[in-house]
């Protein structure tokens, strides 16, 4: 039977929220308001736990105080939402409740309103209820009212907050830019708005404010951001979302190391204020190169060593097949030496060869070094004298350790070996808790070639300016081009990402040249950006952070839709709105739009 509350709020004003009455307050008079957390009926008196979104309190209703509100209380269920006056009192010594920041008082209810009624919940409105998420995010609203689903949210506004402040203090000015807009490059495919005025004609949602920031700085802004929703269709990944947020940033007449100082004080700062964690400045740096070589990835993550080792000039003349074959072919063998891995089973040797097989390693190859006798190993039998000798020198592996080897095209090594780094690392427990390691990674290569588009692409975007010193190369050899782009990766997750841009219009029309945009392309996709360069744009730079990633980090939330009030699932769906959607024919019409699946 469907139950029906029909009191309204008229003339009440709340005091404060259900989380604040302390022991300070006992003896006031207070209206609060909220939902039913649990109802106890202890024969005469009836207990409510009342919550909201700072905590819960206890209301007792005591038929000697008032039999209205008793009788009130009899009918309310879980999620109810109720109003309550009353006066606070202080709970009996062996009641009170160390656990709730309210524990040493409750409100004896005089009068109480039933605002509304609750259908049963789907799920238990607890900390601790075992929910599966979609079912959460499709009643995101009562996953919300648990303080676990509220908390990185909260922290989330803190943390804009903050930015906001900090930003401001330097001199910074919030700036919004379009939504309705033309598409700007940064690698995703681009989420289109049909055009009623204009049929056959779209708008992009943008990918990342890229043009328009630099544009601001052609204006004189000097210094920007923005707090800026962007939108990629892209493949989903527990790090990504369809559309996300970025903090976006951009200064005139700097260099990287500007930039660098700004932003490091703005994460360090969030660090101190949000966790109450000191990060060491400056912080790391690690060329691009450098990256790849010993950690295999641009992403690395700095809590952990287990570094990455060439092999490739020992085993060219190997009897290893594998191994020489490789190299033969312009690949490389690389590995990695485990302190104390030489306990690992047969069977997790086989797991671990599966695990590197996701990443299209051919197989794994490794040697077990005991304390004494001779080494185990699958290829051990094919290893010379001297190729030992060398694995040896270069691992110094002692006695307990265990090798590892992979050989392939340098693509495949490294993402075979840059995830089994980072799987070991977890599960041999190298990862110390409550540790953050930030590390800028500079110089990377500033295009790269695309075998499936057949032309070089870049590696940052096409508005990213070439290492002073590599411009030389620009013209002969493009792809050893270094440039002044940088990430900032923390725990190996990348967070930001930014350059120095290309101000000079010839330049920059250069650099469309080698990804194969020709001059009409150009005109067409960037016209009125290279345009606004050739009327004096400055020298500028500046970085965007994924803010959502921020918060996660920040937070300690094991998902990016944790940090996000409505988000996306893994496949894209809105599972509140169940968007996206069919919409009227009608509408396509006044669009001018018919789909194929008609
Ligand atoms: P970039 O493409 O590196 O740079 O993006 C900047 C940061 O945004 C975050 N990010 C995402 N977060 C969640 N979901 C996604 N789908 C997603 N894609 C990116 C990442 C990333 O580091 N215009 C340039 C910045 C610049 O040059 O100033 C840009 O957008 O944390
Ligand atoms: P096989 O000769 O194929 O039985 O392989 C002998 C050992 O070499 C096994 O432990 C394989 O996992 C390993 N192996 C095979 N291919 C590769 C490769 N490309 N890189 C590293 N190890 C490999």
């Amino acid at each position: 039977m469907e139950r029906i509350f029909a009191d309204q709020l008229g003339d009440w004003k709340r005091t404060c929220y259900c989380g604040e009455p302390r022991r300070s307050s006992v003896g006031q008079e207070m209206v609060l308001a909220g939902w039913v957390q649990r109802r106890r009926d202890h024969g005469g008196l009836i207990f409510i736990d009342l919550r909201d979104r700072s905590g819960v309190i206890q209301i007792v209703f005591n038929p000697e105080v008032s039999a209205d509100a008793h009788e009130k209380a009899k009918q309310v269920r879980s999620e109810d939402v109720l109003g309550v006056r009353g006066y606070l009192a202080e709970r009996p010594p062996d009641t009170v409740n160390p656990e709730l920041a309210t524990g040493e008082v409750e409100l004896s209810a005089r009068e109480v309103k039933l605002l509304n009624a609750s259908q049963v919940p789907p799920f238990l409105i607890e900390d601790d209820a075992e929910v599966n998420e979609n079912t959460r995010l499709k009643y995101r609203y009562l996953d919300l009212r648990r303080p676990q689903s509220l908390a990185p949210l909260m922290l989330r506004y803190q943390m804009c907050k903050a930015i906001r402040d900090y930003l401001d203090g330097l001199g910074f000015v919030e700036i919004e830019t379009p939504v309705l807009t033309k598409s700007t490059p940064e690698g995703a495919r681009d989420y289109l708005v049909p055009s009623r005025i204009y049929p056959g004609k779209f708008y992009a949602l943008p990918q990342s404010p890229q043009l328009f920031k630099q544009i601001l700085m052609v204006g004189g802004l000097d210094r920007y951001f923005q707090i800026v929703r962007c939108f990629r269709d892209e493949d989903l990944r527990a790090d990504r979302q369809p559309e996300f947020t970025q903090l976006d940033v951009e200064m005139s007449f700097v260099r990287p190391e500007d930039v660098f100082q700004v932003i490091e004080g703005m994460i360090t700062l969030l660090f101190r204020d949000l966790k109450g964690i000191e990060l060491a400045t400056p912080f790391a740096r690690l060329s691009w190169k450098e990256a790849m070589s010993k950690y295999g990835t641009d992403k690395p993550d700095l809590r952990f060593g287990l570094e990455l080792m060439d092999f490739s000039s020992t085993f060219q003349e190997s009897e290893v097949k594998v191994f020489s074959a490789a190299i033969e072919k312009g690949g490389m063998v690389k590995g990695l030496c485990v302190s104390g891995g030489e306990n690992l089973s047969r069977r997790e040797l086989d797991e671990l060869t599966a695990f590197v097989g996701n990443y299209g390693a051919k197989g794994l190859a490794w040697i077990k070094v005991p304390l004494r006798g001779p080494w185990q190993s699958p290829i051990a039998k094919f290893l010379s004298e001297k190729e030992q000798g060398e694995i040896r020198r270069l691992t110094g592996a002692k006695g307990g350790d265990l090798l590892f080897f992979v050989a392939d095209e340098a693509r495949v090594v490294h993402e075979a070996l840059s995830n089994l780094r980072l799987h070991l690392g977890e599960r041999l427990g190298l990862i110390r808790p409550g540790e953050y390691s930030p590390v800028w990674i500079i110089d990377f290569p500033l295009l790269e070639y695309d075998e499936k588009e057949r032309r070089r692409v870049s590696v940052h975007h096409p508005f990213t300016a070439p290492l002073d010193e590599d411009l030389p190369l620009l013209a002969e050899e493009p792809l050893r081009v270094r440039s002044k782009a940088y990430d900032l990766v923390l725990n190996g997750v990348e967070i930001g990402g930014g350059s120095i841009r290309i101000h000079q219009v010839t330049l920059q029309r250069q650099i469309l040249g080698l990804l194969d945009i020709g001059p009409e392309e150009a005109q067409e996709k960037f016209g009125f950006f290279l345009e606004a360069l050739g009327f004096g744009a400055p020298p500028h730079g500046g970085i965007a952070f994924g803010i959502d990633r921020l918060a996660m980090i920040l937070s300690g939330a094991g998902s990016i839709r944790d940090v996000i009030a409505f988000p996306k699932s893994q496949r894209a769906v809105c599972l509140l709105t169940d968007a996206p959607s069919a919409v009227d024919p009608k509408q396509l019409k006044e669009l001018g739009i018919k789909t194929v699946l008609d």
